[in-house]
Parts: C-alpha cells; sequence; structure tokens
C-alpha cells in the first residue's frame, strides 16, 4: 500500500514542503517565501509567525495538488536555519522577532564569551563562540532587552517553533542544539557550566531528542488550518545542515558536501568526537547525540549571486543570467569576487569583513561580474576544503546540492576549482532529509542506510577538466589575497558614521 510523508525545510528565503512516496519518490512539492528583516547593518530578523503562515500555505498546496488521500500520509519532519533564537513567554507566545544566523550583531558577547572561558568553551561545546550563534544572541538580548529576557520561559530554535505550533510539543534535537553553542557536546546535555557563568537559567533550554523521534500528533487545532489528520505523527527533525546531509546520503568521510543554500557550507562526516578543528570550523551532532559531522560556512553563497541578480540582472531570468556568465572566459578577464557581503564565518570569522570586486577593467560587462560572483562562492568554499586539508582531510568525491546543482555550468566549475569530481543529486537534500527522518521514525526502514537505499537518487558525475583545473589554481591564489588586503578597508570604512 502506497503511504506517505512530508518533509519541511524551513529556509532561510522560503519554506520548501516535499510529499514523498514509501519508494522515495516526490510526488509533489511547492515553496512559500516569507522576508527577511535587516533594519540594520549586520542585523537579520524574521517573523516566526511569517514562517507559520507560509507553511500552512505551502502543505495545503502540496496536498491539493498532488490529489493523494490525506489518510494516507503517516508522518512529517523538518530541517531548519540553524542557530536562529526566538524567545516564548509562559503562555508560548513570542516574544520578539526571531534573530537568525547571519545576524551579526553579537560581537561584543563572543569577545565576552572567549574572554572569560577560552579554550575551555571549545573544549565544551567543540566550537567557538560566533556572532551567528545562539547563545551570544541570548546574551545579547539579556543585555539589551531586559524587558523580554524576564518575560523568556523557553527559548527555541526555528524548526522548533514551527513544529510547536503544529503539535504544541516544545523541544529540539541534537543538531540544532550543538549549533546552540550551549550544549556540552560529550556530555550530551545543556551545559550547567555555561548557563552558570552567563546566568542563563537552565529552565529556559528545551528538552533535547533524538531528531528521528517521535513528539506528537498534529494537533486538532493545525488539522483545522490545514486538513491534515490528527492521525499524522510529528518527529523531531534536524537543522539544515545535517537534514542536507542526510538527504545526500553522507554517511561516511570519504565523501563531502557542497551546498549553495542562502549560506554556502562545505561538510563532512565525522566518525568520533576526538577529530578536533580547534574551532576553526564548526563541529555539530548528527541526527543523534552519538553522530557527529564538522562544517565550515560561507555566510553569503547564494545571497551574494540573488543580491547581484536583484541589483544588476533584474531584466533578465536566472538561467539567463547563468548563461551569460557561462560564455564569458573563464577568470572573467581579471575580475575577482569576495562573496562578504554580510561579514564572512569560515575561515574568516569576521564580522567586519565586506565583500568587493578586485580587477575592474574596461573590457569587462555584466556577465564578467556575474561569472566572478559563481567563482568567487566557489573560492570560498576552496577555502574550507583546505582547511580540512590540512588537517590531512581529502575526500573521494563532493556531492553538491542547493542553488549550485542547478546548473551544469555550476557543477563542472566547482569540479574544476575543487579538482575533486562533484556528484548531483536528483532532489533538494535538506527537504529530502526531512523526509527521510520521518520515514525512519515511522519504522518504514530499519536503519537511516537502508532509507538512503530507496531514499537518495544521483545525478550526472562532474570530473575535473586538467586545463581548467590548471588555471583556476593560478585564480584561487590570487583570490586568497583579497581577505588581507581589504580587511583594513572594511574596518576603516565601519569608522565612517554614513556607512
Ligand atoms: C550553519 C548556518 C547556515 C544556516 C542556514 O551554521 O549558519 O548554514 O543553517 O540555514
Amino acid at each position: 500500500m502506497e503511504k506517505y510523508v512530508l518533509g519541511i525545510d524551513l529556509g532561510t528565503s522560503s519554506v520548501k514542503v516535499i510529499l514523498v512516496n514509501n519508494d522515495g519518490k516526490v510526488v509533489a512539492q511547492e515553496k512559500g517565501t516569507y522576508d527577511l528583516i535587516q533594519e540594520k547593518a549586520g542585523y537579520s530578523e524574521q517573523n516566526p509567525e511569517d514562517w507559520v503562515i507560509s507553511t500552512i500555505d505551502a502543505m495545503k498546496k502540496v496536498i491539493d495538488k498532488s490529489k493523494v488521500d490525506k489518510n494516507k500520509i503517516e508522518g512529517v519532519s523538518y530541517s531548519g536555519q540553524m542557530h536562529g533564537l526566538i524567545l516564548l513567554d509562559e503562555e508560548n507566545n513570542v516574544l520578539r522577532p526571531a534573530i537568525l544566523w547571519n545576524d551579526t550583531r553579537t560581537t561584543e558577547e563572543c569577545e565576552k564569551i572567549k574572554e572569560r572561558l577560552g579554550s575551555k568553551f571549545i573544549s565544551i561545546t567543540k566550537n567557538t563562540a560566533l556572532e551567528g550563534f545562539t547563545l551570544p544572541k541570548l546574551l545579547w538580548v539579556k543585555k539589551n532587552e531586559s524587558n523580554i529576557w524576564k518575560k523568556t520561559t523557553v527559548f527555541l530554535l526555528p524548526k522548533d517553533y514551527l513544529r510547536y505550533r503544529m503539535t504544541n510539543n516544545i523541544s529540539t534535537d541534537y543538531s540544532d542544539a550543538t549549533g546552540t553553542v550551549l550544549m556540552d557536546i560529550r556530555e550530551k546535555k545543556w551545559s550547567k557550566e555555561l548557563c552558570n557563568k552567563f546566568d542563563i537559567p537552565l529552565s529556559i533550554c528545551p528538552p533535547i531528542v533524538n531528531s528521528t523521534e517521535f513528539v506528537g500528533n498534529i494537533s486538532a487545532e493545525f488539522s483545522k488550518l490545514t486538513g491534515l489528520p490528527t492521525t499524522v505523527k510529528v518527529f523531531a527533525g534536524a537543522g539544515d545542515n545535517a537534514a542536507g546531509a542526510l538527504g545526500s546520503g553522507i554517511l561516511s568521510s570519504d565523501t563531502a558536501l557542497v551546498s549553495v543554500g542562502t549560506s554556502g557550507v562545505v561538510l563532512n562526516y565525522e566518525n568520533n568526537i576526538s577529530d578536533d578543528y580547534h574551532g576553526q570550523l564548526q563541529f555539530e551532532n548528527y541526527i543523534n547525540s552519538d553522530s557527529y559531522y564538522s562544517m565550515g560556512v560561507t555566510l553569503s553563497a547564494g545571497y551574494s549571486l540573488d543580491w547581484f541578480k536583484r541589483n544588476f540582472y533584474s531584466d533578465k531570468s536566472f538561467n539567463e543570467m547563468i548563461e551569460d556568465a557561462r560564455k564569458v572566459e573563464q577568470g572573467a578577464k581579471g575580475l575577482f569576487f569576495t562573496p562578504y557581503i554580510m561579514g564572512e564565518r569560515t575561515p574568516y570569522a569576521d564580522a567586519t569583513i565586506r565583500g568587493s570586486f578586485i580587477g575592474v577593467d574596461a573590457r569587462q560587462s555584466r556577465a564578467d561580474f556575474t561569472r566572478a560572483v559563481m567563482e568567487g562562492i566557489t573560492f570560498s568554499f576552496k577555502d574550507i576544503l583546505n582547511i580540512y586539508k590540512k588537517n590531512g582531510k581529502s575526500c573521494k568525491r563532493i556531492i553538491s546540492i542547493g542553488g549550485g546543482a542547478k546548473s551544469a555550468f555550476w557543477l563542472q566549475m566547482q569540479a574544476d576549482i575543487f579538482n575533486t569530481s562533484v556528484i548531483s543529486l536528483d532532489n533538494e537534500g535538506p527537504s529530502l532529509g526531512a523526509a527521510m527522518i520521518a520515514a525512519v521514525g515511522l519504522g518504514w526502514f530499519n536503519s537511516i542506510s537502508e532509507c538512503a537505499k530507496t531514499y537518495i537518487k544521483y545525478g550526472k558525475e562532474y570530473t575535473p577538466d586538467k586545463e581548467k583545473v590548471a588555471i583556476y589554481k593560478e585564480l584561487y591564489d590570487t583570490y586568497h589575497l583579497i581577505y588581507n588586503q581589504t580587511k583594513l578597508i572594511s574596518n576603516q570604512t565601519k569608522k565612517v558614521k554614513i556607512c
């Protein structure tokens, strides 16, 4: 008998909902969008109610479009943008807009954490304190919005809030809990030491569960809003990079993941907790407290290309813009772009740095600029791959997902810049990962890897082109110089009041 699960990927620019059958076939998918609120430079917020409204809308459309009998939908789970902070009062009302992963207002709080705990912080959380993470955001609210802080009874992460609205259950999963940098990864618990040190009541930390844990059924209220029966079982879900890795079949360390969403991620499976990058890469739980992955994050990957398109290519479609870029020469006639338009995280944890176009030449057209943006984003991934290389980790192949995997041209560019084979995926990684969590949670499969065999379908493999690899190597060496050469300028610019 055919049966179905829903996978919900609550991203930064949109929510994607897919309906998947027990053979792993995506029978329908829909998207809903919402706005990013950027009140000041470095601020990035969203209204949690917008997530709920868009998700309901997308879910209804998926169900209608598929014409599937709703009673055959057995489960749902989530992939969610990581690190975002949602604060609830004692009646579970949202106290302020969510502060997102790409918000960089918390430099002072990060410095305070480093000052007070030094390397101890990394040994507890396996991460360094960076602006995007949840703990510095909690400290920012505590200091700057004491009225809100006093009313806070629990904090949640984005997908956890959505799940709460669908089930009334309050919890988070291990992947998102490690992303808060408030969890003791060895103890597998919220860190009492950190909570005490920073005067954060342990009571505001939600219970932590495995991603595949059943947390409740669709509530009667949510059932009325969507038509989904209350028999639908809900499973905790994971942060979007864990879910994306799962949906791409990253289950061993010989295959890395490159993902271009709003952010860009290079991710590796980790066999155990002892592998230490000293906080230079993020280190998170995967889908339970005994599995791990590491990653480096380019804060504005797809976002840089979206920003460029919006401002300079709005008269053409995305595909036309990419096609124009394909037609110009490799290296965009000496033009380089660094994607630091909202600061950067890896390898430069620097909220102040800003992007640049270097090497502007009268021969270039806007197609060269597009190409430079695409190459710059991909060079920033190479920076992350090089951290792995320095730590003795190399991968045999790379699975590429997200916006970067939608174009054969960009996939080949990735293979040439990384000098590694790049394989595309037939589906979207994070939403498929969410659906897999539900399928495993329901007991349809005995294990994640069994589910992966049925659900994941790879596309074409792109192998490096030797000549292009050699040219990109030289171009990358130049790209790599730009950060240090522009750091001072970004710092100076920040001091100018009107900037
Ligand atoms: C990961 C990160 C981003 C968000 C995007 O640390 O900040 O990739 O998860 O949703």
